[in-house]
């Protein structure tokens, strides 16, 4: 197999039998600090190859499209090919971290509703936080790529929560990267581990990463834990979280509105000499019991245009809501 791609603690492997996939090979190799602090540790690769197996298979069974495909062998996932976006997203239920040395908060705080962050994804730099503005700005990705992003992750969030509540875990927090298939779909991409989160047990200790970055614990033993934790859970007695679809109709610039001008008409009336120009849509809310995928927009945006609006005298905005 050809290495498509050397990481700190991965590698990315063409896979032999289809040129759509990959093989993810997950080392013993720990890293922290972007790579200052580095050390093998052997079984590590399986632990966080499984724990990346169970939680993408978890997800998956809830709906939440991700690159994952199946196990290939130990230290082995075969996933989708994708390109993966250049930001990491964050997710944060509790103060800890980097979080805690930015604004010099105390470690523990309780975040409601969690926050979501996005770090630019390069090593040199340190993966600086960056602003959605200056990503899309900077053309790594669009705004609506980060609405998508953001939503997926907090629902992410919420399906992990309540399954590692069921094994008394707390998610303290977790990095997601995303990628995009050829064909356009944008799916969760990379790992999720004990390298990529971090969780506390019900006295606050650590069952992550942390143990290795503060050399305060084993962290074999704690994935191995971990895992065990996992295969005690019962992930179908997790109900599905409902998500939410806004899509705005306006009628199409350089078109007469009738509405907006009678509105436009009674506001200068009532005194608001400054009003220019009113234009009157319409707002559908679109609840659904299914976490937004790519096709679910697609779907939307074509079947919007004939059912929500007239695509002669109107335009259509699919927007994803955050509703906490
Ligand atoms: P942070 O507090 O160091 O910003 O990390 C937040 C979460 O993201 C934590 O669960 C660890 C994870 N993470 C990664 O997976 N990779 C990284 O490069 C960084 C900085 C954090
Ligand atoms: N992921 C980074 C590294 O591997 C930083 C960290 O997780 O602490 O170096």
């Amino acid at each position: 197999m050809k290495v498509l791609h050397e990481g700190k603690v991965k590698r990315v492997l063409s896979d032999p039998n289809s040129p759509n996939h990959i093989i993810l090979e997950f080392t013993d190799i720990v890293t922290a600090g972007d790579g200052e602090k580095k050390e093998t540790i052997g079984g590590k690769g399986k632990l966080a190859c499984e724990t990346s197996d169970i939680l993408f298979t978890f997800l998956e069974s809830k709906g939440i499209k991700t690159h994952f495909d199946k196990r290939f062998d130990e230290n082995q996932l075969r996933c989708k090919k994708v390109k993966i976006f250049p930001v990491e997203v964050v997710c944060r239920n509790v103060a800890a971290g980097s979080f805690c040395r930015r604004y010099d908060i105390e470690r523990g705080e309780i975040f409601s509703p969690p926050i979501v962050e996005f770090f630019l994804k390069d090593d040199k730099l340190h993966d600086p936080l960056i602003t959605r503005n200056a990503a899309v700005v900077m053309g790594l990705v669009t705004h609506e790529e980060l609405a998508f992003m953001e939503n997926v992750t907090r629902s992410v969030n919420y399906y992990l929560c309540q399954l590692f509540k069921q094994v008394d875990l707390s998610l303290i927090d977790f990095k997601l990267e995303f990628g995009r298939t050829d064909e356009g779909q944008i799916l969760v991409a990379d790992e999720i581990s004990g390298d990529t989160m971090r969780l506390w047990t019900l006295t606050g200790e650590s069952i992550d990463k942390d143990l290795f970055r503060e050399a305060s614990g084993d962290l074999i033993e704690a994935y191995a834990t971990l895992v065990e934790h996992l295969k005690k859970a019962t992930p179908k007695e997790i109900p599905i979280k409902k998500e939410r679809i806004r899509v705005i109709v306006m009628p199409k610039q350089g078109l007469k509105n009738p509405p907006g001008e009678v509105t436009r008409k009674a506001l200068t009336r009532l005194g608001f000499e400054s009003v220019n120009d009113v234009r009157v849509g319409k707002v559908y809310d679109i609840e659904l019991s299914h976490p937004i995928t790519s096709e679910i927009l697609e779907h939307l945006r074509a079947m919007n245009l004939k059912l929500l609006s007239n695509p002669v005298a109107e335009e259509a905005k699919v927007g994803l809501l955050v509703w906490e």
